[in-house]
């Protein structure tokens, strides 16, 4: 994991109402809530009396209440009342479960993954260009590390092999390129162009000259990904870590080519289709090993990585960045 960085956990859908949800991510198991205004929290999903499960507990207004022996727990994860102790007594500090900053937008709901917050602290980053889209998802579980999950969407050398019948449908085995083009420090598009082989040599990132097709791959790290499929045509992902041998892809499609109250069933009838293409990925990327990607891992890397190679070097400066 890249410390303290907005990650997309959930979709705000998933935390409703006076429930509560526990989940595992990043390897650790939380607890989600809503107050009476409807703002969401994130606290670690332990007890500070005697380390049961919170999320097991009740949802009590503005607080959250263990199921052991009835402890409460404000939104900044601050012990409010004990009830052996009497109504009127005073929580001492210690009881206290770590709470996570929450940002919920675009159906999203982000923590921030670090220790200790900014005192001000950025809104994520998100893409511009998805206002006005209509979009439907679904929630693939996957036996790989969410590293593995990412760099397989920045892959383009593996499209007619994995996905033959699909998207990789044609032959294109020669990769020229792939151009990357940063946008900024932490965001980044990657340009195909895959090609039918007759003997030609690959031409480099350098030799190939804009203006590219607009249809590209947008990554924002943590963990956010697009791919730009036409003006009104996106298919959106988040690689969500539940722990370092699991990943849920979020996926979604989005459309705005029919608008208004059909938007959101039309982009549904694209989800099977996107599902099998995931489906595909996903039998190869559970077989890699080791299940982490990084920097040095013994693999033998050729032209057309290039985007997988960009990724693991900023990852690994902004894990040094944030270990420094
Ligand atoms: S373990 Fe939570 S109140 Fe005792
Ligand atoms: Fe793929």
């Amino acid at each position: 994991m890249i410390l303290n960085q907005w990650y997309v956990v959930l979709e705000s859908r998933e935390v409703r109402l006076a429930h509560l949800l526990g989940v595992t991510r990043m390897g650790e198991r939380l607890v989600f809530a809503r107050d009476r205004a409807g703002k969401t929290f994130c606290l670690r999903d332990r007890c500070a009396h005697r380390g049961a499960a919170l999320s097991a507990g009740k949802h009590a207004g503005d607080a959250v209440e263990c199921p052991f022996h009835g402890f409460r727990y404000d939104a900044s994860g601050r012990g409010v009342l004990i009830p052996a102790n009497g109504k009127t007594a005073e929580v001492p500090e210690r009881f206290r479960v770590h709470a996570y900053p929450t940002y919920e937008a675009h159906g999203w709901l982000w923590i921030w993954w670090g220790e200790r917050p900014p005192a001000r602290i950025q809104a994520p980053r998100y893409f511009e260009d998805l206002d006005g889209f209509s979009w439907a998802s679904a929630v693939d579980p996957w036996d790989a590390h969410y590293s593995r999950v990412i760099e397989n969407q920045l892959d383009v050398v593996h499209l007619p092999f994995v996905h033959y019948n699909t998207i990789g449908r044609g032959n294109r085995t020669l990769v020229n390129g792939p151009v990357v083009e940063w946008r900024g420090p932490d965001r980044f598009f990657v340009r195909v162009f895959n090609e039918l082989d007759t003997g030609q040599r690959p031409r480099t990132a350098e030799d190939i000259k804009p203006p590219y097709p607009a249809f590209h791959l947008d990554f924002i790290f943590p963990n956010l990904w697009q791919n730009w499929i036409a003006p009104k045509v996106r298919v959106g992902a988040a690689f969500v870590p539940v722990d370092a041998e699991h990943t849920l892809l979020y996926l979604r499609f989005y459309q705005k080519f029919m608008p208004g109250p059909l938007g959101r069933p039309v982009a549904r009838l694209a989800m099977p289709m996107n599902l099998r293409i995931a489906h595909q990925d996903r039998r190869v990327v559970q077989t890699q090993q080791p299940k982490p990607s990084g920097l040095k891992i013994g693999e033998n890397l050729v032209m057309g990585d290039g985007p997988i190679i960009e990724y693991r070097r900023r990852r690994q400066e902004l894990m040094d960045a944030a270990q420094g």
